[in-house]
């Protein structure tokens, strides 16, 4: 590796002092990557995928002690202690599990996914420092000790993004079962799982949270980004199993509009809304690929791959972190060693692999689209990104008999490959991947053998080969509301209760269609909304209680509190939407909360209602204070 290396150095400097462009040079650079690169990923991926299961319980080769389907972050347990579960890590690399096994049966996988699955029916049963599943507050418990049980001690909590990660994970393996002729084990294993972390995410998702890296709490633009594709994917998915989201309809589009607001004016994407860091971190480049639809185009709103949007972030992102000592030489349009961001004080900052092997796999998405629709358009927003690669490029169209075409699909590929090499290159000869590698010397640091590093190898050099998961809709869920709203539903949760799969789910020769559904499923649920008109002071708020478990049983500390949004002195009114299943009849009265906690109810009688069956999605109560 290192004489490869050294030939390129060489030849960049002669390039430079002759000062003319040499097509055959550049082929010679570009033939040298694409080798060094193709020889480490033969001699690699064998390694990730054996490392990559050796971290899962029970049986993996490094989790002793793991229960069944645990996902652990790393066998490391002191410095950095790693040997935890982790909702967001373990539902990546299940995710990636479920892409290789739907795209190539193996029973090895399957059986994986589906403790996978087992596990998770167990850890959302768990009452835990955020909370429990009653309201759903508990699914927000970023990590759990590898035995299931709860992590008591100090942390950033909660993080928004594992219940819709989960979700999306799940859904893979409930897509595959229904395609297969599956679609009661679908129906009766994964959705109620699922259905879970989709009333959590449409509940949630506008409440602040901690963003992926554990340290910011603010919006992330990763947590939002996987709390729609959750909502559209999961709607999808439920009605394929006979069942419906009306929450997740109804707040899918708020959420992609909220989205919108993490593009700043000057070309790149805020990941976090605070003001101490410039907002580039690679958590954006994570959002594209995890978001990536091979069915979307270069659909913006959704910030897919080729995006102009996320093509210009990808060039700010790698840019802000070519400042290391092992980035030395490495000018832009170069490829670089890439961490989380460049203000990162963790082990006092690195590259990471996964950060690196990121940076690769957008662009690989993205030649994989342009060569799809035959076609690249270079906008003003991403002239930057494609001139560092082919500095006489301008704006326009460019169809693949165009020899600008050719030229960008070489020079992005050749980029991409050169990510990969310089992974490569800090990859040690047993092929382990840490965590992170030193920003100076290149040698590995912290955890060790951390499963999310094998994922995202394995799932870059997927893409490279030309293998992409499925589609998950992105198309037809990427129009903006007018304007955004800060709506959400309040949802109802119950522990699942099947999780024994049937034996032998093999592959059916023909792919199945589900049946189409004709009226409501039987569990619809009707959003329906309370508005109740009442006159509070300052520290007072309003809760709803009633008779059914969704209303706290008439507890008032178990009822479900209702926004001042929308309060004004001559319109005094609180409110919330709650979904609830069609048919249901219940009591109900609001009350008032004191500041000191004391509760004054409303007078006689109870007010009652009974939710419709005309398979109406939603539904509003205008009440007045009695
Ligand atoms: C299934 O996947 C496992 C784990 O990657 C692998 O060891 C095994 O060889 C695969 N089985 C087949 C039949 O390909
Ligand atoms: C909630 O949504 C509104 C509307 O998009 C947005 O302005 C606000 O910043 C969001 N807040 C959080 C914490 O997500
Ligand atoms: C996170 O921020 C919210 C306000 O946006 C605040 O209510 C909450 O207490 C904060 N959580 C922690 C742990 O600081």
């Amino acid at each position: 590796m290192h004489l490869v290396s050294s030939l390129l150095v060489v030849g960049a400097a002669f390039q430079a002092v002759l000062g003319l462009p040499d097509p055959l040079h550049e082929k010679r650079h570009s033939d040298i990557i694409k080798r060094s690169v193709d020889s480490y990923i033969q001699t690699e991926t064998p390694i990730a995928q054996k490392n990559l299961l050796c971290n899962i319980g029970a049986s993996g080769c490094r989790a002793s002690g793991a229960a069944s389907g645990v996902v652990v972050a790393s066998p490391s347990k002191s410095s950095p202690d790693y040997w935890y579960t982790w909702t967001r890590d373990a539902a990546l690399v299940t995710k990636l599990i479920v892409d290789e096994f739907t795209n190539d049966y193996n029973t090895t996988l399957q059986n994986t996914i589906q403790a996978y699955a087992a596990a998770q029916v167990k850890l959302q049963g768990v009452s835990n420092p955020s909370g429990s599943l009653s309201n759903g507050a508990g699914l927000g418990e970023p990590k759990f000790m590898v035995d299931l049980q709860q992590f008591t001690g100090a942390w950033g909590r909660p993080q928004r993004d594992g219940p819709p990660l989960r979700a999306i994970a799940l859904i893979g393996y409930g897509k595959w079962l229904v395609s297969n002729g599956y679609a009661d084990t679908a129906k009766s294993i994964i959705w109620p799982i699922v259905k879970n972390d989709l009333a959590y995410t449409a509940q949630y998702w506008n409440n602040t949270g901690f963003d992926l890296w554990e340290e910011v709490n603010s919006s992330s633009f990763f947590t939002i980004a996987a709390s729609h594709r959750a909502l559209v994917e999961g709607s999808a998915f439920a009605r394929s199993v006979g069942s419906s989201c009306s929450a997740c309809d109804a707040i899918a589009p708020q959420i992609l509009c909220f989205q919108q607001s993490f593009w700043s004016n000057n070309g790149y994407i805020i990941s976090n809304f605070v003001n101490y860091r410039s907002g580039k971190d690679i958590n954006s480049v994570l959002t594209s690929i995890h978001n990536f639809d091979p069915a979307a185009g270069c659909d913006v709103n959704t910030f897919q791959p080729c995006s102009d949007r996320a093509l210009a972030n990808h060039k700010v992102v790698v840019d802000s972190m070519r400042f290391w000592g092992v980035n030395s030489g490495r000018t832009a349009g170069k490829a670089a060693a890439v961490g989380r961001y460049a203000e990162d004080v963790y082990y006092n900052g690195n590259p990471w692999y996964l950060a690196t092997l990121a940076a690769a796999e957008q662009l690989y998405d993205a030649v994989y689209v342009w060569k799809k629709q035959g076609s690249i358009t270079v906008t003003s927003t991403s002239l930057a990104f494609f001139k560092d690669l082919v500095p006489s490029v301008s704006t326009g169209t460019y169809s693949s008999s165009s020899s600008t075409y050719t030229a960008i699909i070489n020079a992005v590929t050749t980029y991409a490959d050169g990510f990969v090499d310089i992974v490569a290159q800090y990859t040690p000869s047993d092929g382990s991947l840490a965590e992170q590698f030193d920003k100076d010397t290149g040698a590995p640091l912290s955890a060790a053998h951390l499963t999310w590093s094998y994922a995202s190898f394995l799932s870059a050099t997927a893409r490279r080969a030309g293998i992409v998961p499925p589609s998950w809709g992105a198309a037809s869920a990427n129009s903006l509301p007018g304007s955004c709203a800060a709506s959400t539903v309040a949802g109802s949760y119950a522990t699942a209760t099947a999780t024994s799969f049937p034996a032998n789910l093999t592959p059916a020769s023909t792919t199945v269609t589900p049946p189409t559904q004709t009226g409501c499923a039987a569990d619809h649920e009707v959003l329906v909304t309370f508005n109740e008109k009442v006159t509070t002071s300052y520290g007072q708020t309003v809760k709803l209680v009633g008779s059914i478990a969704a209303l706290g049983n008439w507890a008032p500390e178990s009822g479900v509190s209702l926004s001042a949004n929308q309060y004004s002195s001559s319109n005094p009114l609180w409110s919330t939407t709650i979904a609830l299943p069609q048919g249901t009849s219940f009591k109900y009265k609001y009350v008032v909360v004191n500041s000191d906690g004391s509760v004054k109810w409303e007078n006689d009688p109870d007010r009652s209602y009974a939710v419709g069956t005309d398979c109406a999605s939603t539904a509003t109560l205008d009440d007045t204070w009695r």
